[in-house]
């Protein structure tokens, strides 16, 4: 999972995923970074902890970090949360070995439209809310792709 400060909407992404697959008891790696480095070491921002512990998730420990490109071999699947990360994410992917392995998020939900989850960082609430409405539609389809394949 990848956005821009890795303190917002991807670790968001990574809870709501690890929460469906444990209840699935499917076992797979999930983990979020940022694409920008200024968030590093630091745990999430406290609206996006508070809003995924009113559904029972929690991300407080997650520390942020950095896409590094040996992500594109540890993971099978990067999940971006807007075009922007999209651009930054293949722009590492400098001999084109990996595109196939990079979507936008909400493709899952919606395919083929490249959605963007915005960034809730500027605004208030509101924004958090729906960034988990997002992120959890796109994630209960992850989920089911991943029950079926095993
Ligand atoms: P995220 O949100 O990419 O969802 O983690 C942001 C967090 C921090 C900043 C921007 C977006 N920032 O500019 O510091």
């Amino acid at each position: 999972m990848v956005c821009l400060g890795n303190i917002c909407r991807s670790p968001m992404a990574e809870g709501i995923l690890q929460n469906k697959l444990a209840s699935r008891k499917i076992k797979a790696t999930v983990e979020s970074m940022g694409t920008a480095a200024f968030h590093e070491g630091e745990t999430p921002d406290r609206r996006a902890i508070e809003t995924t512990k009113k559904y029972g998730i929690d991300i407080s420990k997650h520390i942020g970090k950095q896409f590094q490109p040996s992500d594109f071999e540890k993971f099978d699947q990067i999940f971006v949360m807007d075009s922007s990360n999209y651009n930054d994410v293949i722009n590492w992917d400098k001999d084109h070995k990996y595109k196939s392995k990079v979507d936008f998020i909400m493709n899952k939900a919606y395919p083929g439209h490249d959605y963007s989850v915005p960034d809730p960082y500027y605004g208030g609430q509101d924004g958090f809310e729906n960034t988990f409405k997002m992120l959890d539609n796109a994630c209960e389809k992850i989920a089911d792709e991943l029950e079926n394949i095993r």
